[in-house]
């Protein structure tokens, strides 16, 4: 009873930023958004060819839907695609909390159907699960994924939705050089196995990695993200310059190459987007052929930094 195949572009761009106030200090990332920049960001993405867009409810509790919502009226519906999430921790009290959370969304988002929608951290995964079939059914919800759960959790939801006749679809984790857990924990060999889109989050540590901040240029201060990694931006030096290395070698930047080993792993990365420059290095990243030797060579520098970026909504995937 599947829908036809999600088409899934090389890169999917991410909204966590989007739900930001925009003041440094009062949000995650205190990125300083404006509506004209972001406008130029989803042109700039479409014209590329980049249109699979993921938000979440709790991204500034609806403001990024709400914001990404606005930016995309400039776009034909069929012309881009949706990823959500349920999440389980902030459900409401009603009959069909999914449902509602649903429902909201689809009104920020000026829409009513979600191309991609997720459970987006596992809380009882046999009571939550079942509740998107429904929804699945009435078509609202195109394809469904699972986010932050462990191997066990994709294989009980997978079992669930299939005896309904669906799937997990596609599962998102967190997947960076630095953090390489699913991959330990052998979730992305089974998503290759069984044929499941293995989107991989915070690819570039929310710019940790990006080659732009150096403990010379940290990230700003305030922001929940300064609070994560400006500790660490003195070990992750030897992998950033590696990056920038590898880049200059194919006239591009240390964040495309870090985006390139995510693809080289057969991931899809789903990269943060803030900035219209941006797309240009998505475009970069997605022609970058690193070696083996160079993957090694990254993933060494990786290790070497001993630092663990696990995120504090996020529990390690190696059971
Ligand atoms: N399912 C989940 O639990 C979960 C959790 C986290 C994230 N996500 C999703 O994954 C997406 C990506 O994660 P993220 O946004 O947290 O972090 P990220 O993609 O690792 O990093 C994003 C930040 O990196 C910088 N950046 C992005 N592209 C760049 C480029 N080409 N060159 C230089 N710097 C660049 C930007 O920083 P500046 O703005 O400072 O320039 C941006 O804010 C989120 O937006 C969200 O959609 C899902």
């Amino acid at each position: 009873m599947t829908t036809e195949n999600l088409n899934i572009p090389p890169v999917a761009l991410g909204t966590w930023a989007w739900g930001d106030s925009g003041e440094t200090g009062d949000g995650y990332f205190g990125s300083s958004l404006t509506q004209a920049g972001l406008e130029e960001v989803a042109d700039k993405a479409h014209a590329a060819g980049f249109t699979l867009w993921d938000t979440a409810v709790v991204y500034g509790m609806g403001r990024s839907e709400t914001v990404l919502g606005g930016v995309l009226t400039r776009f034909d519906r069929s012309a881009y695609q949706l990823s959500t999430k349920f999440t389980p921790q902030v459900a409401g009290e009603g009959d069909d909390p999914v449902a509602d959370m649903l429902d909201q969304s689809l009104a920020r988002l000026g829409t009513d159907y979600i191309d991609l929608y997720w459970i987006h951290s596992p809380a009882d995964v046999a009571w939550w699960t079942p509740h998107l079939i429904p929804l699945l059914k009435s078509g609202k919800v195109r394809h469904v994924g699972v986010s932050n759960h462990n191997l066990g959790e994709i294989e009980l939801a997978d079992r669930i939705l299939g005896e309904a006749g669906f799937r997990v679809e596609a599962v998102q984790n967190h997947y960076s050089l630095l953090y390489r857990s699913s991959e330990q924990a052998g979730i992305l060999d089974h998503c290759r196995k069984e044929g499941i889109q293995f989107f991989a989050y915070m690819v570039l540590e929310q710019g940790a990695l990006s080659g732009k901040y150096s403990p010379e240029n940290p990230l700003p201060e305030g922001t929940n993200r300064a609070q994560a990694y400006n500790g660490i931006l003195p070990q992750l030096k030897a992998l950033t310059n590696k990056l920038a290395a590898i880049g200059a070698k194919q006239g591009a930047a240390a964040s495309d190459v870090a985006i390139a080993w995510a693809i080289a792993k057969g991931t899809t990365p789903l990269i943060g987007v803030t900035r219209p420059g941006y797309i240009d290095g998505l475009a970069r990243a997605i022609s970058i052929r690193l070696s083996g030797d160079e993957i090694a060579e990254l993933e060494a520098l990786a290790d070497a930094a001993r630092v663990n970026t696990c995120g504090w909504w996020e529990k390690e995937m190696r059971v």
